[in-house]
């Protein structure tokens, strides 16, 4: 089952924003990005006033007739953006959003996540919340997702189906854990039988998507602590010889760090032991990464691996703050995860703001030297992570991320709830209230914002609402049910 082509070219028309540099956001107003039948930006024209108008201009040279192209134009508070990216997202976890009470990593996955995750060995189970999974992601406009999936191989190979089915970009990794599990979801036969139930699902997402553009596998030992040697170096070499892509948990919590310092006592460090078993390769994605040393990071960047930071996790799971500013600084490419269950919340854009808020958080210490910019990141660095970084992190840079010709369509129409003068007039509350059907969200918009300013609100304020539609590779999958009308 290949993904499927479009039947029509397709013609998007209004204003376009996406990250051009860490901090920087490029604005194009009035202006038309051209999808051909592949999903692939053929033209781009920044400056085209209407739609009438970018036909004109566009359709001669793309050799491209008014009968062969879909438009869409943008209304009053419409814009679009790149689909968000989700480096980190544990989808058998789903169940459990919102639910770890005061328990930290180690006591969180033996009381609430091991249960889980065994659970979903059925599959009526597995279908019902990885359904959900992959459609609420896709409502918050995530359009590329790092999914962990189970030590279970038929319900990783349905997760693997469902993103296909549903069009949304997918890494998709059954879980290796081996070591120091309970008796009830263990990976169970030593290091042959853990790798030969990891290549049937390599196998399968193999032959439903032969070229990997839509779901492909991931090499997902879960963490040091929970697989044993043997199996690491397994991975390892195989990751190595078929160029695979690895994802793993690293310096998530203090406990953990202490555990891997027993298990590995001869280890440098903890991100020494991925690097003894090969692990730390320029497709590998490291989750959290909050509590590392110079060398560590040191070593991260010589490998060219790369990091999930997952805010809403490490503050839930009271992990830590990772110190985004200084990874960067160092050279480490930063992209985002929700990292469901540990994080609340499924939703990048919640990611994306809490980046913000945890950055101001390690900058406290630094307000009274007036240094405290230095730790700070800004909307437009966390909307870069959330896009271009994420895409950087999982090797799609090339293809997602933003709006650039040769790159794919992975995106979003945000909209805003424009608050006009009928609106401020009628005080009748009861009424009003009484006649919201969809209220298109808590992002108020009065027109006189620049901007920026516009966008800051949506990072601080927006949710799913304002995610009126999203596509991936040029083919819509995700729309919400006002938006046709609104
Ligand atoms: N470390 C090992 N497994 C997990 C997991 O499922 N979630 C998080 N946050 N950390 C882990
Ligand atoms: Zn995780």
């Amino acid at each position: 089952m290949a993904p499927p082509t479009l039947h029509k070219n397709q013609l998007f028309v209004g204003t376009f924003i996406h990250s051009k540099s860490l901090n920087q956001l490029d604005y194009l107003h009035d202006a038309a990005v051209a999808i051909d039948k592949s999903g692939k930006i053929v033209a781009i024209e920044p400056q085209c006033c209407d739609q009438g108008k970018a036909a004109e201009m566009l359709y001669p040279k793309l050799g491209w007739g008014a009968a062969d192209v879909e438009v869409r134009a943008c209304e009053e508070g419409q814009f679009f953006f790149p689909g968000f990216v989700d480096t980190h997202i544990h989808a058998p976890q789903y169940p459990n959003a919102g639910i770890f009470g005061n328990s930290t990593l180690l006591d969180w996955l033996n009381k609430y996540t091991f249960p889980m995750e065994a659970s979903l060995a059925a599959s009526t189970r597995a279908r019902r919340v990885y359904g959900q999974v992959v459609r609420r992601t896709l409502s918050h406009g995530t359009t590329a997702a790092a999914y962990y999936a189970t030590i279970d191989v038929a319900a990783t190979n349905l997760l693997a189906d469902l993103c296909l089915a549903a069009g949304q970009r997918a890494f998709v990794g059954r879980v290796c854990m081996d070591r120091l599990a309970p008796d009830y979801y263990i990976d169970e036969g030593g290091p042959d039988a853990v790798l030969a139930r990891t290549q049937e699902t390599i196998d399968h997402m193999r032959r439903i998507d032969p070229q990997g553009d839509i779901v492909a596998p991931i090499l997902t030992p879960r963490f040091a602590p929970a697989c044993t040697p043997e199996t690491m170096a397994a991975l390892g070499r195989l990751a190595s010889e078929e160029d695979l892509r690895v994802q793993t948990h690293l310096s998530e919590n203090v406990g953990e760090i202490a555990l891997v310092c027993e298990l590995f006592p001869d280890a440098a460090d903890y991100a020494s032991v991925y690097d003894g078993f090969g692990l730390l390769t320029p497709r590998t994605v490291l989750a959290h990464a909050v509590h590392l040393s110079e060398a560590e990071a040191a070593l991260i960047k010589k490998r060219g691996a790369k990091v999930a930071h997952c805010p809403c996790s490490n503050s839930a799971l009271t992990s830590g703050e990772c110190r985004v500013r200084w990874l960067l600084d160092r050279g480490v490419a930063v992209g985002l995860g929700t990292d469901v269950s540990g994080g609340y919340s499924a939703s990048v854009l919640e990611a994306a703001r809490l980046a913000c808020l945890v950055s101001r958080h390690l900058a406290m210490p630094y307000n009274a030297q007036g240094d405290a910019s230095r730790a700070t990141l800004s909307v437009e660095e966390v909307l870069h992570l959330a896009t271009r970084g994420g895409a950087a992190v999982l090797g799609l840079d090339r293809k997602v991320g933003g709006f650039e010709v040769g790159m794919e369509w992975d995106a979003q129409l945000i909209g805003l709830n424009m608050v006009d003068d009928h609106d401020a007039a009628d005080i009748d509350m009861e009424k009003k209230s009484g006649d919201v059907v969809d209220d298109g969200g808590n992002v108020d918009i009065f027109g006189w914002e620049k901007w920026d300013e516009r966008i800051a609100k949506w990072v601080y304020n927006g949710d799913d609402r304002n995610t009126k539609m999203v596509w991936v590779k040029g083919r819509l999958v995700h729309q919400r049910a006002s938006s046709a009308s609104s």
